[in-house]
């Protein structure tokens, strides 16, 4: 059931041509396909049985070079179709018959909202027609699709539309042909009753490209901000990568039911709804910048991930890494750096170690697999972005660009490795990367352990790193990594101190990128009178853990004074972890670190920082974070020591947040600058705080701000500080009341579901349970299974850890519920309890018994098997 990286061989068989013919209908869906394909001249020398994938078909007929084969000239078994005796040469004809409409794990071709939509990748065009479905095997398509059309007056695929007419009984067809060879899974086809949005971009060679977006009718009026978005990202491309766009027509289309967040079907982009319609009054900023670095990340893949594609499906991060390098740089240049940089470092550092340290973790380039669905995961997209940032890091802006170049020269057309990718890179710049390989190989988070001294009589202060990489299910005695560790040094009156790595070193620079090679590296930096104050891996420069004896002196410091605003940031976050931490256990007379609050009012009163940095900087850390931290976690005593802390910011700040309040009140036009964003931020912030503690001010605040916002952000942070406030009449209007205005929005009420499943307040489980009941749920629907079910395990932990077992056998419930339906959905659900062994006994034991529970479900999916079977393993 494994399959090994090892293993791989060339395909014995190449199609170069797919002509697909589509009868749609109520009922079910036939396919015509047929197939142009010949021996591949690399492969073996000896004739081979022609096999091809296929799962949930019901096969029709087979033709050979036009023949109808007889039924014992091929068998069909085990999602297989074998024909044994096939020319070097010849056209294979296969009809099948598919019910797009009984199609519940959205995979293959399926009907969402009485649209046809597809969703091939990874493997889910053998669920269309039997082929190979392998991304090596790269062929051009032509496809027509016959439909009704009223019914679906709107028909779409890859590449451009050639012919189109009436047919009989009111239907008709459209056939469209994609120029550019590529493997199935960017196979792509849209039938429905669709609004068209058209827009145009000149492409910086001055080609016309013809924009299009494709939605529901109500939808209409939610398009500009994606479609604007996709013209940045066009350009930026252009201007930064050197990638133009191929085709003469771009396509996006939003479906309701989608697995995932995007596809980058090739000219035919499909959007999950929520990550692509947006408007002032439905749309919180953070929506706002998700799709914008979706609709780019999806369109940027028309180069990283579709001209280059991937061997097989252990290079996904070959495609993955590099697209969400390329979108958080383009997020950078369009919004803020610095929060972009927080932002991605946050989501890395909570949820990526806690999968590197868990029982799935893999390296960015697996070695084996059961199910690639569930491989889509933050190591291999987020950790793989990391690591391509650090090779864009050691090579520099021009030789990377150089890198890049030669990748998509070298390997345009072509199906390639991440060892491709980075001996372009290699070779592009001379840079060394023979270490800097095993980030691909070694799963698990590198541990740096820095400790210094400073000998004054020679004015050397030394610096030693130790770097351990953790042992990992299937690695253990890791060799050394090649890590890019960026520093500087602060003398005491907050100046960057000249980097010296020796006494006549005569240009020092005030920043240094350290390569780390060694298990143990000291490095001396000369001419100083003063032990400096470090400060460690600047702008996250490289995917590991630091660990230095800090003293909270030297992070409030680091925290108004450091010059890289990701490590202020970061000494805010380690001196809030701190503090929560030395909390944890103790009795509620402890006393709070004063100098906690003075730092937080000197925060919430500089206005002369950047107020994007300043928002992100009066975030506590979460409690997903801490739970990371911990070796054992106790998440009932982790959330109340963070509680305390809160209400005590709360409590001593309340003037300061209601100045802060408002003075950014905002009013105005509404805009979706990193300042506006910021000040809504702030604003919101300081509500949620003030509500934390009660406050009648902050309550009668809360109360305008919900009645008078102009914008989603506004209103839903309103919306959020009631329901997570003490208030329960104003919870319980101010709900009923958001519900009333959006019930025809589903992705309003998503949020709605999410901002009830995340509180502590309004997320207890017999809340959880009349939110699966409330009309607007729908099991079918992904988005509102995740908004409810994964928000609650992942988001509420204090209510997913009830001591009493609740939350854990109400989610393996769930699991074990949509196995069946929608087992992509289902694995990654499992994901919370996986993470047993990071909890205290009495917990972990319980999730470990959530988990047998599923185990022992009749017939399992092979995704939630492989998940829970990983975990359970010794
Ligand atoms: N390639 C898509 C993207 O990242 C994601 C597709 C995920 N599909 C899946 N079966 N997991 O843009
Ligand atoms: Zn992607």
């Amino acid at each position: 059931q494994t399959i090994y990286l090892s293993e791989y061989t060339v395909p014995a068989y190449l199609v170069d041509h797919v002509d697909l013919r589509f009868e749609l209908f109520e009922d079910g869906a036939r396919v015509h396909s047929t197939l142009t394909i010949r021996r591949n001249p690399q492969g073996s020398e000896l004739a081979q049985p022609l096999v091809l994938d296929g799962d949930s078909l019901t096969l029709e007929a087979v033709h050979l070079n036009g023949d109808e084969l007889a039924p014992d000239a091929y068998e069909e078994h085990d999602g297989q179709l074998v024909v044994a005796n096939v020319p070097e040469a010849f056209t294979l004809g296969v009809v099948t018959w598919i019910e797009p409409q009984n199609n519940t794990r959205l995979e293959g071709l399926y009907k969402s909202s009485g649209m046809f939509c597809t969703q091939c990748e990874a493997e889910g065009f053998r669920c269309i027609t039997y082929y190979p479905d392998r991304p090596d095997v790269m062929a051009r398509f032509r496809t027509r699709i016959e439909a009704d059309r009223s019914a679906y007056p709107v028909l779409l695929s890859n590449g451009n539309p050639v012919e189109q007419g009436a047919l009989e009984d009111g239907r008709h067809f459209v056939t469209w042909e994609d120029p550019f060879p590529k493997p199935c899974y960017l196979f792509a086809l849209v039938a429905g009753d669709l609004v068209e949005k058209r827009d145009s971009f000149t492409t910086v060679s001055g080609r016309n490209i013809d924009l299009r977006m494709y939605v529901e009718p109500r939808n209409a009026e939610k398009c500009d901000f994606a479609m604007d978005s996709l013209k940045r990202a066009m350009r930026w491309d252009e201007e930064v990568f050197g990638r133009e766009y191929d085709l003469d027509i771009f396509m996006i289309v939003a479906v309701d039911d989608f697995n995932m967040g995007a596809m980058e079907n090739k000219g035919l982009n499909i959007f999950n709804s929520s990550c692509v319609l947006a408007s002032q009054d439905t749309a919180t900023d953070a929506a706002f910048q998700r799709i914008e670095a979706i609709v780019a990340h999806e369109y940027f893949h028309n180069w990283s991930g579709n001209r280059v594609t991937c061997r097989d499906w252990f290079q996904l991060s070959l495609k993955e890494g590099f697209t969400v390098f390329r979108d958080a740089r383009f997020s950078e240049d369009m919004g803020s750096p610095t929060v972009k940089r927080i932002e991605d470092a946050t989501l890395l550092r909570t949820a990526q170690f806690a999968e590197d340290a868990g029982p799935m973790a893999h390296p960015i380039r697996p070695a084996s697999y059961m199910e690639i669905s569930n491989f889509y995961t933050l190591t291999i997209y987020e950790k793989g972005a990391e690591v391509v940032r650090m090779i864009y890091n050691l090579l520099g802006p021009a030789a990377f660009r150089e890198g890049s170049d030669l990748y998509f020269q070298r390997h345009d057309g072509q199906a390639v490795t991440t060892d491709d990718f980075v001996q372009a890179m290699e070779d592009a710049s001379g840079v060394d990367l023979g270490q800097f390989r095993l980030w691909y190989e070694q799963a698990g988070t590198p541990v740096l352990t820095v400790s210094d001294d400073f000998d004054e009589a020679r004015g050397i202060y030394r610096l030693t790193v130790e770097q351990a990489i953790p042992d990992t299910p299937g690695q253990t005695d890791k060799k050394p990594q090649h890590i890019p560790f960026a520093l500087g040094l602060l003398g005491a009156g907050g100046e960057s101190l000249p980097l010296r790595l020796s006494a006549d070193d005569e240009a020092p620079q005030t920043e240094r990128v350290l390569d780390l090679r060694e298990p143990t590296q000291s490095f001396e930096f000369h001419g100083l009178s003063e032990k400096p104050v470090p400060s460690l891996l600047r702008h996250f420069s490289a995917p590991v853990r630091v660990n230095y004896p800090w003293t909270r002196e030297q992070l409030l410091f680091l925290m108004s004074h450091d010059p890289d605003g990701f490590n202020r940031w970061d000494a805010g976050q380690r001196l809030a972890v701190d503090v929560i931490q030395s909390l944890i256990g103790q009795p509620d007379s402890a006393e709070i670190e004063p100098r906690l609050v003075d730092a937080y009012r000197h925060l919430l009163n500089d206005t002369d920082l950047d107020q994007a940095l300043v928002a992100k900087m009066l975030q506590l850390p979460s409690e997903a974070y801490l739970v990371e931290l911990s070796e054992s976690a106790d998440v009932p005593a982790i959330h109340h020591a963070r509680e305390r802390v809160l209400n005590h910011l709360a409590v001593a700040l309340r003037d300061d947040l209601l100045a802060c309040y408002e003075r950014n009140q905002g009013g105005g036009d509404y805009q979706l600058t990193p300042t506006a964003i910021a000040s809504r931020s702030l604003r919101n912030t300081a509500l949620a705080w003030l509500l934390h503690i009660d406050d009648e001010r902050g309550r009668e605040l809360a109360n305008s701000q919900f009645e008078q916002a102009d914008n989603m952000t506004d209103r839903l942070g309103a919306l959020r500080a009631l329901v997570n406030s003490g208030f329960d009449e104003d919870r319980t209007r101010a709900l009923d009341a958001f519900y009333e205005r959006f019930s025809d929005d589903p992705q309003v009420v998503e949020l709605w579901f999410s901002v009830q499943a995340s509180s502590s307040k309004a997320g207890q489980l017999p809340q959880i349970h009349r939110l699966l009941e409330h009309p607007a749920f729908d099991w079918k629907n992904p988005n509102k299974v995740r908004s409810v079910v994964a928000v609650f395990a992942g988001q509420n932990l204090p209510a997913f850890h009830n001591p009493d077992g609740s939350g854990y056998n109400f989610l393996a419930e769930q699991v074990r519920r949509l196995d069946d339906s929608n087992p992509q959905i289902a694995a990654r659900l499992v994901t919370p309890l996986t993470r047993w062994r990071k909890f205290a006994p009495t917990y972990g034991q319980q999730m470990k018994a959530a988990l047998e529970g599923i185990r022992d479900k009749q017939s399992l999916s092979r995704d939630v098997y492989e998940v829970v079977h990983k975990s359970l393993a010794d």
